[in-house]
């Protein structure tokens, strides 16, 4: 009796000792499944902020709606997508993202639109794993920040994001938005 409870002790003590590896969540391929290779393909820079530790242990984007870390997810959407997905997500060779229609209904939760950029989906939407992580959640925070339909179903936010929430508009936010968020620092609450 005694040494059963030693043994389950000591198997405790392993596991204990073993750790998580990175993250907690498995990312997959859109596509295939495959279980996407974050720590071999991501940039050695970015990744290791505290917004990308909470993300790849919960699969939440901290910067939801930080006004703060907008600024550069635009920059960062300017420069590797809206060729093909238009200036504000209004779609082009690529589908729109600022509309409630996904093709991918995953792509509503921050792990499946991650999965999406990062792994790529068919045809002309290839990986994205270049782009630093950090800069990766800014990003989405920004694909977030210019819809302009209902969000009642958008797993992306909160609740009370959602009561918050006003479709995006781009006059207002060239003319005092983007001014008055670039003042602002990305950064998640308790850091
Ligand atoms: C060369 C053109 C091209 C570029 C560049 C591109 N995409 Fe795409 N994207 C596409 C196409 C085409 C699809 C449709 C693929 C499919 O249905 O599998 C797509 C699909 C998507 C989807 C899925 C949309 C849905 O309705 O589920 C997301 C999300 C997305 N792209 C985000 C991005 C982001 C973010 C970037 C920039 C980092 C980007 N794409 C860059 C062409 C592109």
């Amino acid at each position: 009796m005694k040494s059963a409870v030693f043994a389950a002790g000591l198997a405790l003590c392993a596991l204990v000792a073993s750790g998580p590896s990175i993250g907690q969540e498995t990312f997959r391929n859109t596509v295939t499944g495959d279980v996407l290779d974050i720590d071999a393909n991501a940039p050695a820079e970015g990744r290791d902020t505290p917004a990308v530790k909470k993300f790849l242990e919960t699969g939440v984007n901290p910067y939801t709606e930080v006004p703060g870390c907008l600024p550069k997810g635009e920059e960062v959407y300017l420069e590797s997508c809206s060729g093909c997905h238009g200036h504000v997500g209004e779609g082009k060779v690529g589908p729109g993202l600022a509309d409630a229609y996904w093709t991918y209904p995953k792509n509503k939760t921050d792990k499946g639109i991650f999965e999406t950029i990062f792994g790529g989906a068919n045809g002309m939407m290839g990986p994205h794993s270049d782009i630093e992580l950090d800069n990766m959640l800014k990003l989405i925070a920004w694909i977030r920040h210019i819809q302009v339909e209902d969000v009642s179903d958008a797993d992306w936010l909160t609740d009370e994001q959602k009561k918050a929430f006003k479709p995006f508009d781009l006059k207002k936010w060239e003319s005092e938005g983007k001014a008055a968020a670039e003042k602002q620092e990305c950064k998640i609450s308790g850091n």
